[in-house]
Order: C-alpha cells, then structure tokens, then sequence
C-alpha cells in the first residue's frame, strides 16, 4: 500500500465516523444550528481591566464561527459576581458594545453565538469585586484560589445572602441576558456548574439556609429556576440553555445524598419550559452510584428536551454517544481551543492538534 494511499485510507475512516457530527440540528425553530460540534464554554483571562473582552476575543469566536453553536467564556453579570482575572463581563454598555464586535465577526460567517452569564458565587474575591463574595451559606471554599500564576491566596468566608441580595442577584442575571441579546448574542447558557453561585444554592454543603431558598429540595432549586425565569422573561426560554454538573466535586463541592433531589426538581422545571437545551461538562465516563450512572445518563433519563454532552470527548467518541442518542450535540472545549479549525478538520478527516497548556498561553 503506497502512503497517499494509507493516508486517505486513514481521512476517509475519520470522515464516515464522525459524519453524524456534520449534520444541521434544528434546536427549537428559533436556532438552527448547521451541525452538532458546539464549542464550549472555556475562560480566557484575557479581558481588559474594564473587563470589556479583549480585542482578541473578536478573531479568537470569529476563527471558530463554523462550530454549530459558540458559548462563550464565562462572562460576569455584575462586579461582586468575578473571582478571577481578566473575566469579562456583560453589565457595562461598554462591555456589550465589545461583544458587538465578537458577535459581528461570528454572524458574518454564518455562526451562532451564546453567552455564558456567570456570578462565582463563594468563589469570587474582594481582590476582584471589591466586596466580600455572597452565596448562600457563610461556607467557605478552602482550596487555594485558582489562577496560579496571577494571584496566591485563599478563598474568604463569603457573606449569606440576605433576600435582596438574592432578588438584586436573579435579575443581574436577567440583564446580562438582555445586554447579551443587545450585544448580538443568540441567547444565553446559565452557568449551574462547576461549583459556583447557582450550584451553590442546589448543594446541602454550601446551602444551610432554614428559609424559602434552602433546606427542601424544591427550595434548593428555586434559585436556578428563577434565574431561567427571569432571563427567558427578557429573552425567551428559546434563548437560554443552563449547564449542570450532577456529579462535580470542582470547587471543593461535596456531594451529600440528595442533592441530586435539587437537580431532579430543577430538571422537573426544565422540561415544563422550552429551554434551549441541558449542557454537562465533566468525566462523562464515570459511574457514580448516587445517579445511578454517568452524569449525562442521568440527565438524559430526567430531562426531555435536548442536551449537549461534553467532557474529554474527541470528535469520534463524541460521534458514537450522538449515534447511541446519549446526547444530541456534542461541545468541545479544549480540541476548540487548540484547533480554531476544527469542523474543517472533521470534514476532511484530518487530525486534531493535541490541547497543552501552551495553546492557553497563546490566547489573544
Ligand atoms: C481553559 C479552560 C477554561 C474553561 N472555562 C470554562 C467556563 O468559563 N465555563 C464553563 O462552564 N466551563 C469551562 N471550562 C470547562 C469546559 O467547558 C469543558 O467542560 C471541559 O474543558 C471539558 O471538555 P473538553 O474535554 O472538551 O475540554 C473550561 C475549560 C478549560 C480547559
């Protein structure tokens, strides 16, 4: 066998494996997404001290507009919401007149764009926000803070908060949904992972409240309901997708039995609205007893409407899971970082170039 040969040998098996990938994938009438590969949410660090994102941010989303959907980084909904550096945010006019441009440059090639709206939760720092970090529970987070090379402290005892600050965070919320909508965005992904403010509220470890917002399943989950209210309220539940994370334990979150009750009764809700979707986001491949499976098993028993699945996938095995009805679109977030060309790359059956920690640095 000549080597040219051996080559497109090679392309043609990577091509007719991740073919289901290609395909368009009607999300709700509103968004049509022009194949299943979504880029998934990955911070930058790279925004501005006004926390505009960065001008890189404009050819960084533009290069990869040929993902069927783009959710960006985490992006602030207010000051007290940041923990980290160089984390954008979507509450200034300044801020959406930026994500103009980053929405501009994906629109123009045909590409369609979501907005991740983030508050940390326990996880920010006075450092950044100016003022001791809210959550639900004084709990305090007591790994070092991440972000190693910038900054090395620890987390602070956050401030339980009170019933204004829970009604002024929800609709924070609801205005990064409409200033992203006003900054051109498709709509938006909440942010219920990984560890921060909402997943906090569904968490016995990190919610100790005894009134209306802790304590019952059904309280626990109030406040991710809420916020899914009160965005679909400005945009839409077409717009807004939310992203779990069942079996994290990111953040020095502890799972205590029946906690999945809270996911349970924010899925519950869920499948009562026509949100856009479900998006996980760790260790698909892991069983764990308390869901009686992986992660996206779970979901996938619990939740009716459509679910995006992620979580050390490569464009094959994330075919597989597609073709098994795992899940209906699968994200990327490291192979989209490390290859802006992605989709052309699963078109022609090339390789992928490999994540590293090099490929971070590089952002813009
Ligand atoms: C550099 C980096 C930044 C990330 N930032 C976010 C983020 O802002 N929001 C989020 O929900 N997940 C974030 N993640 C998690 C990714 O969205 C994704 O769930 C994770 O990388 C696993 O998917 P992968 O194996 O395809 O990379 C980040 C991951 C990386 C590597």
């Amino acid at each position: 066998m000549n080597q040219n040969f051996e080559h497109s040998d090679k392309e043609w098996a990577l091509r007719s494996s991740t073919t289901t990938l290609l395909q368009p994938f009607d999300l709700n009438g509103v968004l049509r997404l022009r194949n299943r590969m979504v880029m998934a949410p990955c911070t930058r660090n790279r925004a501005e001290p006004d926390l505009r994102a960065s001008r890189g941010a404009i050819a960084h989303y533009a290069a990869r507009a040929a993902a069927g959907l783009i959710v960006t980084e985490g992006t602030i909904i207010s000051k007290e919401a940041q923990g980290g550096p160089g984390i954008p945010g979507i509450f200034l006019a300044s801020h959406v007149e930026r994500w103009r441009e980053v929405t501009d440059g994906v629109h123009a090639q045909g590409g369609l764009i979501f907005n991740q709206l983030w508050h940390q939760g326990r996880m920010a720092h006075s450092f950044y926000s100016g003022s001791l970090p809210l959550a639900p529970s004084p709990v305090v987070d007591l790994s070092k803070h991440r972000g190693d090379r910038y900054y090395d402290f620890t987390h602070e005892a956050p401030r339980s908060m009170s019933e204004g600050d829970i009604a002024r965070t929800i609709s924070d919320f609801a205005r990064g949904a409409r200033n992203a909508r006003a900054a051109g965005f498709d709509g938006v992904e909440i942010h219920g992972a990984n560890g921060y403010l909402p997943e906090q509220f569904l968490r016995q470890h990190t919610n100790r409240r005894t009134d209306g917002w802790g304590g019952a399943a059904r309280n626990r989950a109030r406040f991710v309901i809420d916020v899914i209210d009160a965005c679909a309220a400005e945009i839409g539940y077409e717009r807004v997708g939310l992203r779990v994370s069942p079996a994290a334990h990111f953040a020095e979150m502890v799972f205590t039995p029946g906690d999945e009750d809270a996911l349970l009764e924010v899925i519950a809700a869920m499948n009562a609205r026509p949100i856009a979707y479900l998006h996980t986001g760790v260790d698909e491949d892991i069983h764990y007893d308390y869901l009686g499976g992986t992660s996206n098993a779970f979901l996938r028993r619990h939740f009716h409407g459509f679910l995006i699945g992620c979580g050390g996938y490569d464009p094959q095995t994330a075919a597989e899971q597609v073709r098994h009805g795992n899940f209906d679109l699968a994200a990327f977030g490291r192979l989209f970082l490390a290859n802006p060309d992605l989709v052309t790359k699963v078109k022609g059956g090339q390789a992928w170039t490999p994540y590293s920690r090099q490929v971070f640095e590089d952002l813009r």
